[in-house]
């Protein structure tokens, strides 16, 4: 069949490709060469030989379907409401343009789309390095990064960071490191073990970060469609009770979000605060108290962050963000009917990663003995599955392949 589309972008003709040219062959032969490709090198010669399946047979179903998988599979959904959050957009453009110099050489980690790196080399840095972790993402920013006009101001280097070396794939240290690697509680994308690296091993010692700094917080919120939601206590008349010991963290995506309607019941505090351009790779615990303002039945503790781009120049995924990051709330074994100055002890931990939570319980002078308890506890016997250690710094969170 005739081409009557652009030729595939995973095409033969970027410095990302060191495979042969499959050569003319039909989209069927190209499919099933496809599907033995063994997506060690992070999708790319699959998606190069399904897109020349696709550019001699654009009707092809398999293709199709297949290309689709592996986009899904290697191209978190999340990056396309990221993308769109303009709120975020502006507050990286403004530090951006508040924090890189003309001159600057800029180590931009995490490409993506090639947003931030681009807003560099608008705000006149000399040179902007930008690396991608995976592959097929860092061959689109080329792609994106030379419809901008910006190729000879940027060089998109497919590669984690971490594996970066001076003198090799940047001449010299960066004067300003920009990143974007937060997830709804700022460590689950591994933005500590990242930026320490960096800030030690690529950038000058006195180089500026963007963000400068972030912090984690808390606050008691009610919100009975929070738990509709999660822990949804009658089906068609059946006490599903005993299976809510599964749900204790609760994942809220923006949508639901917006539909849940938390309503905070007293101020919020903080629980651990990150210095982005000194860090340090510190586990941290704390106990604290949240307290409550107003009277109302405590259904969770929500925990957000609050990140600092540049001096002034904010971001949030608090109860009065918007914006597409996820909500964390740690929902409560027990709603607590609480009373204005009445507070709730909570124990925070970090291994530098992942964030745990736990409430303590109230003391019994505190409870409310009035009220009917909604949920079945956890049944004595009930065994938590087995702790793995530590996920690497280059493990996705499993969580944010929807959302983030
Ligand atoms: C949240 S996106 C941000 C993209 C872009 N900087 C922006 O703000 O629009 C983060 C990207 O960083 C990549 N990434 C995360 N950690 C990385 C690391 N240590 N080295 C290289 N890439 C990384 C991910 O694959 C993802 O594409």
């Amino acid at each position: 069949m005739a081409k009557d589309h652009a030729p595939s972008c995973y095409d033969n003709h970027s410095p990302f490709d060191e495979f042969n040219d499959p050569g003319a062959q039909d989209a069927d032969r190209l499919v099933q060469l496809a599907k033995l490709e063994p997506l060690t090198d992070g999708g790319l010669r699959t998606a190069q030989l399904l897109g020349r399946a696709l550019d001699n047979d654009p009707h092809h179903h398999e293709a199709q379907i297949l290309q689709e998988r592996l986009f899904q599979m290697f191209v978190p959904r999340w990056h396309f409401p990221m993308l769109a959050d303009k709120g975020r957009n502006r507050a990286y453009a403004k530090a951006i343009a508040a924090k890189v110099k003309p001159g600057d050489v800029v180590l931009d980690i995490g490409c993506g789309a090639g947003l931030t790196a681009m807003l560099a080399a608008r705000a006149g840095a000399k040179h902007v390095y930008t690396c991608e972790q995976q592959p097929l993402i860092a061959k689109a920013a080329v792609r994106v990064i030379d419809a901008n006009g910006l190729s000879d101001r940027i060089t998109v280097i497919p590669k984690m960071s971490h594996d970066l070396v001076i003198g090799k794939d940047l001449p010299e240290p960066a004067d300003v490191v920009i990143s974007e690697i937060v997830d709804t509680v700022l460590l689950g994308e591994g933005a500590l073990a990242t930026l320490t690296d960096a800030m030690h091993r690529l950038a000058k010692p006195d180089a500026r970060a963007i963000p400068e700094q972030g912090t984690l917080m808390a606050q008691l919120v009610e919100s009975d469609k929070l738990l509709d939601l999660w822990r949804p206590h009658v089906a068609e008349g059946f006490d599903l009770g005993a299976f809510h010991h599964f749900a204790t963290l609760a994942q809220i995506t923006p949508n639901d979000f917006a539909a849940c309607g938390l309503k905070p019941l007293g101020p919020a505090i903080d629980l651990f605060r990150f210095n982005f351009a000194r860090p340090s790779m510190k586990p941290a615990q704390t106990t604290r108290d949240l307290t409550c303002s107003d009277a109302g039945t405590a259904h969770a503790a929500f925990v957000f962050f609050v990140m600092e781009l540049a001096p002034g120049i904010q971001l949030s995924n608090g109860l009065r963000s918007d914006g597409h990051w996820g909500r964390t709330a740690y929902l409560l074994d027990r709603p607590q009917r609480m009373t204005p100055g009445g507070s709730l002890t909570i124990t925070a931990q970090h291994d530098t990663s992942h964030l745990s939570l736990v409430p303590h319980a109230m003391p019994p002078s505190q409870q409310d003995t009035a009220q009917t308890p909604l949920w079945t506890e956890r049944e004595p016997g009930d065994a938590l599955p087995p702790w793995d250690g530590p996920y690497t710094h280059a493990a996705p969170a499993p969580l944010s392949v929807c959302w983030r």
